[in-house]
């Protein structure tokens, strides 16, 4: 999570549950002049290569108040699908809240991956490939 020097933090909790890797990420960024700027996909994207491509997980998941539609949409430009919303889930402003989820399953983030590196990453692709690049195939 963000510390007090820094504007921005990331969170990464992996589980097996019936046998089934699962990471739940989080992406935070406390300034909002920095919004819109591609920081909270590069974020995402970093947090989804450490769930696939370190730690080998089966799907990855992210949740997020009702109200958050641009948490929604980052998430679901790096892929993620809404699946499913757990009521009342969240007290925010005096009052509660459900809570959306999103996911993502490994084949589906092959499928995009060399798309959202290249976004992402720009002329540093090649270098990330050769050095970190666990993948067969990419
Ligand atoms: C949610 C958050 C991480 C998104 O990061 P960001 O840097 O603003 O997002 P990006 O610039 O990478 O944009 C990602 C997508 O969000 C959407 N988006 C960005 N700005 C938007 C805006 N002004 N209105 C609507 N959608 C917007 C777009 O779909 C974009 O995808 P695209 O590049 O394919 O068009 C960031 O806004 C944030 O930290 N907010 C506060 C904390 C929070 O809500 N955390 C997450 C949930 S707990």
């Amino acid at each position: 999570m963000p510390s007090p020097k820094s504007p921005w933090g990331a969170r990464l909790e992996q589980h097996a549950w019936a046998n089934v890797k699962t990471v739940d990420i989080g992406t935070y960024i406390g300034k909002k002049g920095l919004w819109g700027k591609g920081l909270g996909t590069q974020i995402t994207v970093a947090l989804l290569e450490m769930a696939f491509n370190q730690l080998n997980a089966d799907r990855c998941e992210a949740s997020s108040v009702e109200y958050n539609e641009r948490a929604h949409k980052a998430l679901v430009a790096c892929g993620f699908k809404k699946s499913g919303v757990t009521r009342q889930s969240a007290f925010v402003n005096g009052r509660k809240w459900d809570r959306f989820y999103f996911d993502i399953l490994r084949d589906e983030y092959l499928q995009i991956r060399a798309d959202l590196l290249k976004k992402t990453l720009g002329n540093k692709l090649d270098e990330y490939i050769k050095k970190h690049c666990t993948i067969k195939g990419y």
